[in-house]
């Protein structure tokens, strides 16, 4: 064979090949055989240039707890928030909470934890139930339409993204991408009238989180960036001069009045609490987008296990962990040793290592799951690895599956013929994994 990921040898060559197949069009569409070849070589794998490929399930999983590893990815990031405008994208990231070790990461952690504790997410089921309720009767609006603007969110005129033809919709478009939008910034405050624009700002940002970016596309992400830092400073100086029951205005207030962070006794800076907005709004979209299109796409491939969610024999939850075990929307976290001396699972990680630790790889180990690649929503086995683990195990895990278990149903219930209509279009990334384009007729 002339492919390099599928020669006998086991050498670091066949490693790098494999995260080279990953970086390609069609590995990003379907890692999971490369990940595979990965993890039959070692379920720790060097891959060059300080790089381990992580994909046994054990170890991905005690890597991700491990305090002796953090996840810092520039010194620059620890000690700067906003201020200028190159890079900006990036550097608000790495001055949030997902890309900081402790103490910082946990003073930033304490300050937004208790929004996104499990106990507080059920109270959000009405505001979610409705969202979905509103969306679903959008859906069956457009459909009906096919091709008259949303006068919502579109000048007069303008073609409606979310009709590709009499009556097939974008599922992504009209459903997926906006109840996890409204939803964030119903819990943030963000004002109703304000969030015609997130989506595209949110999405443009999204970038900063893959490894391999185009620079067009970290242009793009720096300029929403920078248009979302002016967005919630205005706001957040709103909220300080008539606070809210809502997020923005109780991190406004903890920063209020504070100058610097470290080494002094404030609880948050203001460029740490904009960093902290730009994350809250960002991490959870299109990863929950995501969530939801693969959830339709599964239930399309087992029509049977979507009629047992439809009256009730499907376990829903079990439902979901497949989904997120299977297709994880988030592929993979990166983790880097703190001190010299450390290993992998057996394999040395000096200084400057980088390790990927694939959760979707992780999520089909023989070791832990029989049959791994099936979907099986009666399965019994450990949790999915797909929000993480360890200090930054993913702080909204109890909100997105509240927003998908309440959307599921109600979507394949509300419209008993839901069906695919048309190519689904996978968006390319190696961290994301999700659709572009799921195009639907509703029946
Ligand atoms: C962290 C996945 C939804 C907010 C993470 C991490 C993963 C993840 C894997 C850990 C990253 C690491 O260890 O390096 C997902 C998936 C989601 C989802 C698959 C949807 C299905 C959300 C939502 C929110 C959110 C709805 C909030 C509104 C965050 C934040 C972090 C995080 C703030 C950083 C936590 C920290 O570093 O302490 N997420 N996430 N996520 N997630 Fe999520």
């Amino acid at each position: 064979t002339t492919d390099p990921a599928t020669e006998t040898d086991t050498g670091m060559d066949t490693a790098t090949a494999i995260l080279e197949g990953l970086l390609t069009e069609e590995g990003s569409a379907d890692p999971f055989p490369l990940f595979e070849r990965a993890r039959t070589l070692g379920p720790v794998l060097p891959a060059g240039d300080g790089v381990l490929l992580v994909t046994g399930y054990e170890e991905a999983e005690r890597l991700t707890r491990d305090r002796a590893f953090g996840i810092r990815r520039t010194e620059a990031g620890e000690a700067t928030g906003p201020g200028g405008t190159e890079h900006l994208a990036q550097r608000i990231i790495s001055a949030s909470l997902l890309e900081t070790d402790p103490p910082r990461h946990t003073r930033l952690r304490s300050l937004v934890s208790s929004f996104f504790a499990a106990r507080r997410i059920p109270a959000l089921e009405p505001l979610i139930a409705a969202a979905v309720d509103d969306l679903l009767d959008e859906m069956a609006g457009q459909a009906g339409q096919a091709g008259t603007p949303d006068s919502g969110t579109l000048g007069p005129g303008a073609p409606d993204p979310s009709i590709l033809g009499p009556g097939t919709l974008d599922f992504m478009e009209v459903f997926a991408s906006r109840l996890p939008m409204s939803v964030i910034c119903e819990l943030m405050g963000v004002p109703k009238e304000d969030r015609h624009r997130f989506r595209a700002l949110s999405s443009a940002l999204t970038v900063t989180l893959e490894i391999a970016q185009p620079p067009e596309a970290v242009l793009a992400a720096d300029a929403a960036a920078a248009e979302l830092v002016d967005y919630f400073s205005d706001l957040t100086a709103r909220r300080r001069a008539d606070p809210q029951d809502d997020l923005v205005s109780a991190l406004a207030t903890a920063a209020e009045g504070t100058g610097g962070a470290e080494g002094t006794d404030a609880r948050l800076s203001e460029d740490e609490m904009l960093s902290m907005f730009v994350l809250l709004l960002v991490s959870g979209f299109e990863t929950t987008a995501s969530l939801l299109g693969n959830a339709l796409a599964l239930s399309f491939q087992h029509p049977l296990a979507a009629a047992g969610l439809r009256d009730g024999t499907t376990p829903l939850l079990g439902f979901l962990d497949e989904v997120l075990r299977l297709e994880a929307p988030v592929q993979y976290a990166a983790r880097m040793p703190l001190t010299e001396g450390l290993d992998v699972g057996g394999v040395p990680a000096p200084l400057g290592t980088v390790a990927l630790v694939f959760l979707g790889a992780a999520n089909r180990d023989p070791r832990q799951y029989d049959r791994p690649a099936e979907f099986d929503p009666l399965r019994t086995g450990p949790q999915p690895l797909a929000f993480g683990g360890g200090a930054h195990f993913c702080l909204g895990a109890p909100l997105a599956r509240l927003e998908a278990s309440i959307a599921l149903p109600a979507l394949l219930k509300r419209f008993p013929r839901l069906r695919p209509a048309g190519e689904p279009a996978r968006r390319y990334g190696l961290m994301l994994r999700g659709y572009e384009k799921l195009p639907v007729a509703l029946g």
